[in-house]
């Protein structure tokens, strides 16, 4: 079995070829990546000269390359994205060149190339939001009402998965997740921002009131619910993954003010981001009941270990920080 993974370079492709190699030992797992400033290939230089693994600097968008890295390839697992989406307000036709044209240049090719099945890896923010404090959650049946530019660049992507479905025969799988927390993750993001500023002694900043409430799972237990859907989903079917751990941005922020011993004191309110959603939520009894799949971290746990792989990986994010600008 060959397996192409766009976007491994990046937080949840990192993990999931890590979690790929060790859990499919004998395949051949290819990253593409374009290593834009959210790829960065210290994070699967561990796999680097291990059988079966190889690494290909590509971007999606080009479809020489893409076909050339599809060769013999028996399943696609795409990540590869622009996903930030206060980048996606200030650049949004970046976000449309490589989550909407790269999707279908890597489409194209696939079908080109008869590719036997495809995974393609969304994000909740397509169904638009929820209010908050109801029970209502999105289910794969909910209809697709993204506010923002990146959430509709990859609703656009979505729909064109399935329209190559119903309109080649196109073998794929989609799946929708929550907000992810874990390593390896670029640290623009509440999580692994908040986690660089406390270390250096900063506070916690949060958008507006802070009540914004995500789906929160770990990275990891996401990677089990792609490749059990990859492998055995039904094909043409969509799949939520939630670990059901409904949050606030606040909330998030308590608990890591806690873990490393600070107070409300810590946190600061600064103005809130056009058209933040107010709340995501995801009915995951599909992937349950078919596939049997459940999140084997609750979040509390997740979040330690992801504070501590931060605390003990300065090597990994020290550069990323002088290169970007982040974090200040
Ligand atoms: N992070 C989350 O919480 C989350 C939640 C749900 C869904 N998703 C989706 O999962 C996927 C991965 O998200 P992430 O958080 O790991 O993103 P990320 O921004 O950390 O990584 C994206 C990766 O894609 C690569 N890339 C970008 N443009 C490319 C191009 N044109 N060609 C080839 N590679 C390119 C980057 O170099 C990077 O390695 C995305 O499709 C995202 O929409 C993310």
């Amino acid at each position: 079995m060959k397996v192409l993974l766009t976007g491994g370079a990046g937080f949840i492709g990192a993990n999931l070829a890590h979690y790929w190699t060790s859990h499919h030992p004998g395949e051949e797992l290819v990253v593409f990546d374009a290593l834009t400033y959210a790829g960065h290939r210290e994070s699967i230089r561990p796999l680097e000269g291990q059988p079966g693994f190889r690494f290909i600097h590509g971007d999606i968008r080009d479809r020489e390359a893409v076909g050339k890295a599809l060769s013999g390839v028996d399943l696609v697992l795409h990540l590869a994205a622009e996903s930030h989406n206060d980048r996606a307000i200030r650049d949004p036709m970046l976000f449309l060149q490589t989550n909407v044209l790269g999707t279908g240049a890597l489409l194209e090719e696939c079908r080109r190339q008869d590719i036997p099945r495809f995974h393609h890896v969304s994000t909740d923010e397509v169904f638009g939001m929820l209010p908050l404090d109801t029970a209502e959650r999105f289910t794969e049946e909910s209809p697709y009402r993204p506010r923002g530019p990146y959430p509709a660049s990859k609703a656009s992507a979505d729909h064109l998965v399935r329209a190559w479905g119903e309109t080649y025969g196109f073998r794929y799988t989609i799946s929708n997740s929550g907000n992810n927390l874990g390593p390896y993750q670029f640290p623009e993001k509440l999580i692994p921002l908040s986690i660089l500023r406390l270390l250096r002694g900063q506070t916690v900043q949060l958008y507006g009131d802070g009540r914004h409430v995500r789906d929160w799972i770990y990275v990891v237990d996401h990677c089990e619910a792609i490749d059990l859907i990859a492998h055995r989903g039904t094909l043409g079917s969509t799949y939520l993954v939630s670990a059901e751990n409904e949050l606030s941005n606040r909330a998030v922020a308590e608990r890591l003010l806690r873990l490393f011993g600070r107070d409300d004191h810590s946190l600061e309110f600064i103005a809130d981001r056009p058209g933040h959603d107010r709340r995501y939520a995801l009915d995951s009894r599909r992937l349950r009941e078919e596939l049997g799949w459940h999140p084997r971290h609750d979040f509390d746990t997740a979040l330690s270990m992801t504070v501590d792989w931060y605390r003990t990986h300065a090597s990994w994010w020290e550069p990323l920080l002088a290169g970007h600008g982040v974090g200040t």
